[in-house]
């Protein structure tokens, strides 16, 4: 989960490089460095901490060259200091490396028992050690570069430098993403389309098991046998997006703020807002003829797809069976019957999430995917597509994309329901008269209670534990507004189903844990409320958060309570995400912490 980039560039590529490494800091942030060759010597600059080290560091001492190679990493083996930060040197081979090399303590033993010696405790080193024996031998660069390829296991994606070849640089993919950007007499490498957008929007994916030589003028792509292959390259909508924060303090806040025109947009795709009623072409799955769904996702998506479980049972009456990737890809499930996949993913590219995907495909299953960026990896291996139009996501912690998802899967189970019958064209026009409003409502909502959330959170941030408590589609909300919560502020935080209460987290109750209850006024608030009761008895300190109807029902005292407009069922855990992402968002501010980059955490986590 670290960022690479390379430059065979006819300009000095250090400023390049770091521009291109800010662009790619939401893939980790624990350290930096880039190196260049030069008259046929490698040099490095690198730092600890944040990419501004770094810079500061060029500024101080700066880096020379038109060919190099940079990385911001996310630790994975060894600490974030300065010797394990990348680029890894080795006898004139310079190695930048996104993943894992899961063998690397066999060859580490083996290397170290040649003789080799080395400075690092990363993973990645043995990259550096294999290509330099190889050089050693006598062997050119690509050829060391596919004898080392066959020796490694694992998933990576790798850019490499040597000081003899002032006009190339080699990367490879086994896992995470690689992207050649084709540039006016330059060439580029970048884990992502986004971060060589200032540079180019003519990009060439690498596959899985391709390797690539660039240089200023040409490419080259190999496939994990060694034979030349074309891919063919596009032209990015990476480079449309202007990655700045705009007026706002945080690129979160920006995000929230976004949540509006995106989930418009993303809306438009699937909703044909002049009939009223959704696109059905845009369904792509034969819904109409399936008796099972599988979903899945990691994180802030899985909480998505859990709502849309909800929605695809209740509109559509398919049944979903869903789990977090991680347990999903080794549960051994039986996918048997007429079943599809849906996969769920703000970066497409989520370890977890792919291979599940690869083990329902490998299944036989139709595969679909709901993702924001479209010539991710999971885009490209789904039969259907469904793509969220959020824009880039910056901040660590996911705002737009959710609710983007949320938007998308809502017009999935309508679809789903009329395909199969299941949805009357009344509900189906109900529905979608409550989706076209969701734009103009996350402004009002947002304009309404941003005020009482920026005081709520001074007082919220004087605890150390919070529990949330849902029910129904609330049920998943209150697990993403602890998620939120303890990513950004640190404050520990639990979320859980409110009928699970008295099944433990009852114990915990006093006045310092305070109960953040979601509970619009729909079919399960009674119940809701009875839990909100049994918390006041025990001297429990309640935030509710709820509509018009629910705060005028209800006569418990709270700590505060938020107030929504009453909302359709469909629509409510969409705009129910603001009070949720803002409570995170201030209490976070509040406390000072790093919002847009929590520590330990990284946006887009392609590593088991
Ligand atoms: C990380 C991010 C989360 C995200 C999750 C899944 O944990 O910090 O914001 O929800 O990965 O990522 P994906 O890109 O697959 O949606």
């Amino acid at each position: 989960m670290c960022g690479i980039v390379g430059i065979v560039g006819n300009r000095e590529v250090a400023p390049l490089l770091v521009d291109a490494l800010k662009r790619l800091e939401y893939r980790g942030y624990d350290s930096a460095g880039v190196a260049t060759v030069r008259d046929g010597k490698l040099d490095r600059r690198r730092a600890e901490g944040k990419l501004a080290n770094l810079d500061r560091r060029l500024g101080e001492e700066p880096l020379a060259g038109h060919v190099g190679i940079g990385h911001t990493r996310w630790a994975t083996h060894g600490a974030p200091t300065e010797a394990n930060a990348h680029p890894h040197f080795c006898d004139g081979v310079a190695v930048v490396h996104n993943g894992i090399i899961e063998n690397f303590a066999p060859l580490r033993t083996a290397l170290i028992a040649d003789g080799a010696v080395f400075h690092s405790q990363t993973d990645t080193e043995v990259v550096a050690q294999l290509l330099a024996a190889c050089r050693k031998q006598g062997m050119a660069p690509r050829e060391a570069m596919q004898q080392t390829l066959s020796r490694l296991e694992g998933a990576y994606a790798l850019a490499v430098l040597f000081d003899d070849q002032p006009d190339m640089i080699l990367g490879a993919r086994s896992g995470p993403p690689l992207a050649v950007g084709h540039g006016q007499g330059e060439m580029f490498l970048g884990s992502d389309a986004i971060a060589l957008a200032p540079f180019t929007d003519e990009i060439t994916y690498l596959e899985d098991g391709d390797w690539v030589v660039i240089t200023h003028d040409h490419h080259e792509i190999y496939d994990h046998s060694g034979q030349r292959v074309e891919r063919k390259s596009q032209i990015s909508q990476g480079a449309a997006y202007v990655v700045d924060k705009g007026n706002h303090r945080h690129f979160m806040e920006k995000e929230i703020y976004e949540q509006s025109e995106v989930v418009s947009h993303t809306l438009s795709h699937y909703i044909d807002f002049a009939e009223g009623r959704v696109k059905f072409d845009s369904a792509q799955i034969d819904f109409a003829n399936l008796d099972r769904l599988a979903m899945s996702a990691c994180g802030t998506a899985f909480y998505a797809g859990l709502i849309g479980k909800y929605w695809f049972e209740r509109f559509a009456r398919l049944p979903v069976e869903i789990d977090v990737a991680s347990e999903f890809r080794y549960r051994e499930i039986p996918l048997a019957g007429r079943m599809a996949a849906l996969f769920i993913s703000q970066s497409g590219e989520t370890a977890d999430t792919l291979a599940s995907l690869r083990y329902c495909r490998d299944n036989g299953l139709t595969i679909g995917a709901v993702v924001n960026v479209r010539e991710s990896t999971i885009a490209r291996e789904s039969d259907a597509v469904f793509p969220t139009l959020a824009g880039p996501e910056i901040g660590v912690a996911s705002t737009k994309a959710f609710t983007c998802q949320l938007s998308v899967l809502a017009a999935l189970a309508l679809i789903a329901g009329r395909a199969r019958g299941t949805l009357s064209d009344e509900d189906e026009r109900r529905c979608v008269q409550a989706l076209v409003e969701v734009p103009r409502l996350f402004n009002e909502i947002l304009a309404a209670i941003q005020p009482q959330i920026e005081t709520l959170s001074r007082e919220l941030a004087r605890f150390k534990d919070v529990l949330y408590l849902g029910r129904g589609t609330s049920f998943p909300l209150a697990l993403e507004g602890a998620l939120k919560l303890k990513e950004i502020s640190y404050i520990h935080a639990e979320g859980y189903a409110a009928g699970e209460l008295k099944h433990g987290p009852i114990a915990l109750i006093d006045e310092t844990m305070p109960v953040i209850v979601i509970a619009p006024h729909d079919r399960h608030f009674e119940k809701t409320v009875s839990n909100m009761q049994e918390v006041a008895a025990r001297g429990g300190q309640i935030i509710l958060v709820t509509d018009e109807k629910g705060a005028a029902a209800t006569t418990l005292e709270t700590m505060a309570t938020i107030v929504l407009p009453v909302l359709d069922e469909i629509v409510a855990p969409i705009l129910f995400a603001l009070p949720v992402q803002l409570i995170a968002y201030h209490t976070a501010v509040f406390m000072g912490t790093d919002v847009d980059q929590p520590r330990n955490l990284a946006k887009s986590v392609t590593v088991e």
